[in-house]
């Protein structure tokens, strides 16, 4: 008693109320900044995609890549796009379709015999040697078999080279 009325309370020993509001600021802050990173994070890292396990793919018959029509088509080996082409020869290649500059896929330009990509104009030849644009090396080749089964179309068959 102080002579007017008041009682002062002493304040209780381990007990600091600016202490526990520092705290439980500090930990939300903590927790609201690990709850915006982490998204972002998972976001911006790509996931690890398991290698192929595969051996070879079946990309069709002789017919659904043939020269006068489209003359190429992309299936995917494993984890890795590739594209089969019909050159003007009528003979199959068959490469990586991930460009060597910055990985677009590459596509086929009939008119021209040649695999192209259309992201900055870099052009391949038919042997995946890097011809023109900014690619800075070859394509990364594979092997294409046809396998005959009896009277129908040839199925050809990619595998590794
Ligand atoms: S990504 Fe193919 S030329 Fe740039």
């Amino acid at each position: 008693m102080d002579g007017q009325g008041e009682t002062r309370v002493a304040p209780a020993p381990g007990v600091d109320r600016r202490r526990v509001l520092n705290w439980f600021l500090g930990t939300s802050f903590g927790a609201l900044v690990g709850s915006v990173l982490y998204p972002v994070m998972r976001y911006v890292t790509p996931p690890r995609l398991a290698e192929a396990n595969t051996d070879q793919v079946e990309a069709g018959t002789v017919n659904d890549v043939e020269f006068r029509e489209k003359a190429f088509k992309i299936v995917r080996f494993g984890a890795e796009p590739v594209i089969v082409v019909r050159g003007a020869d009528e003979l199959f290649v068959a490469y990586s379709a991930t460009c060597t500059h910055l990985d677009c896929i590459v596509g086929f330009q009939k008119e021209e015999n040649r695999l192209w990509c259309n992201c900055h104009g870099g052009a391949y030849d038919l042997q995946g040697r890097n011809v023109a644009g900014p690619p800075p090396k070859p394509l990364t080749p594979y092997k294409v078999n046809l396998v005959e089964k009896g009277s129908d179309p040839a199925t050809i068959v990619v595998s590794k080279a």
